[in-house]
């Protein structure tokens, strides 16, 4: 047995996997003790990285299923988008603790299973939690808090915008990028689903949505690299959501919250602009900096210490992905859908690949 209090998985040694790889070795009761990629390539690289920091030689796999026979207490997925779900079933079936990169998966109907998977496990101290690392940002924890406190007032309406930049040859990087059954989206599922969960945390379920996905740019990919969206929320607040990969150079995320009584903008994860109690603030307004998978991990490793509940659940998480895809589904079929409808299911057989258009014109 590893000597630290948490044996670590790193299931997928890509981009992502790296940086969980990082964060668990910087910490004194984490071990990275298995690395699992189909890629032999992928798992050296990052083997031969954790050595190279003085780190104990993780094993590696080719499958999960042989990681699990040895010393493993935490199971990190971090593979493309639209196995999550299955992966993470499987380690939670077998008794350990997991962490699933954003999004939770592709499809409501697996990440519903794993919910239902996810607490059976909770009540028998086997804990699940997943990647939204953005919550840890000191400015959107600053305004989470103003609005719990409801020093905004009633909120009113909240903006959001992700306008990043992705080339022909980002999406050519991997096979999965832009396809539907992977990445399941494209501007919105893939890089806006950050944002996504931000804005729910900020402003509650959402009721209405409508919206329209284009593909604007990148015309050989299979998913949207533009959409816009209105939403009610169960406050009756409003808000609008904006994410595309076709805006160069890109780079820029917003995030704004009004109320009666005050608001904030947090943008590129720093708080720009707060108002409290009808003033503006004198707390920090510069407080941030960028969201850091370790702040997730303090969470998470603390949680499986104490026994408690962790920061952000698989619920949460199906929250965000049945936002994205009741997008999805207003898209496609050109008229409002009801948040609770795609949640609960009864959008389930609609195939939203049709729902992206070419730009008119
Ligand atoms: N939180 C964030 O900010 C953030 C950033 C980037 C990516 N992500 C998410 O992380 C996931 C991976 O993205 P990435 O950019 O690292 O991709 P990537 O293509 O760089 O890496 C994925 C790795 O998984 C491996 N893999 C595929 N199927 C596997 C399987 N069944 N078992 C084991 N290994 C398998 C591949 O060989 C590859 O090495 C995606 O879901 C993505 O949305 C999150």
């Amino acid at each position: 047995m590893a000597d630290t209090q948490h044996q670590v998985a790193i299931v997928g040694c890509g981009i992502i996997g790296r940086t969980h790889a990082q964060a668990v070795a910087e910490r004194p009761d984490a071990t990275v003790t298995a690395l699992v990629d189909s890629d032999a390539a992928a798992r050296e690289a990052l083997r031969a990285e954790l050595v190279e920091l003085g780190r104990p030689e993780p094993k590696v796999y080719d499958d999960l299923t042989a990681a699990l026979r040895g010393d493993v207490s935490l199971v990190a997925i971090c593979t493309p988008s639209g196995s999550h779900a299955v992966l993470a079933e499987q380690a939670l079936g077998d008794k350990r603790h997991v962490v699933i990169e954003k999004p939770l998966d592709v499809d409501l109907v697996r990440a519903r299973r794993l919910g239902a998977a996810a607490t059976r496990a909770a009540n028998h101290g086997v804990l699940s939690s997943v990647i939204s690392q953005h919550r840890f940002d000191a400015g959107s924890a600053t305004v989470k808090k103003a609005i719990e406190a409801g020093r905004f007032g009633q909120l009113t309406s909240s903006v959001a915008t992700v306008a990043w930049w992705r080339s022909d040859e980002y999406y050519a990087s991997a096979g999965w990028r832009g396809t539907w059954a992977q990445d399941g989206g494209g501007a919105l599922m893939n890089q806006g689903v950050h944002t996504v969960d931000l804005m729910l945390w900020f402003m509650g379920r959402p009721v209405h949505i409508q919206a329209q996905a284009l593909r604007a740019a990148h015309h050989a990919i299979e998913v949207e690299d533009t959409v816009v969206a209105t939403l009610t929320f169960e406050s009756g607040a409003v808000g609008t959501l904006h994410a595309t990969t076709a805006a160069f150079p890109g780079g820029r995320t917003r995030v704004s919250v009004h109320g009666t009584e005050g608001g904030a903008e947090v943008e590129n994860d720093r708080l720009r602009r707060l108002h409290l109690d009808g003033e503006k603030a004198e707390a920090p307004v510069d407080v941030g900096g960028p969201g850091r998978h370790r702040a997730q991990y303090d969470d998470i490793l603390t949680a499986i210490a104490n026994g408690t509940p962790p920061a952000i659940t698989v619920h949460d998480a199906i929250d965000a992905l049945a936002t994205v895809r009741a997008i999805y589904i207003a898209s496609t079929l050109q008229r409002p859908v009801r948040f609770i409808d795609v949640l609960e299911g009864r959008y389930d057989d609609v195939d939203v690949s049709r729902g992206v258009r070419l730009p008119p014109g």
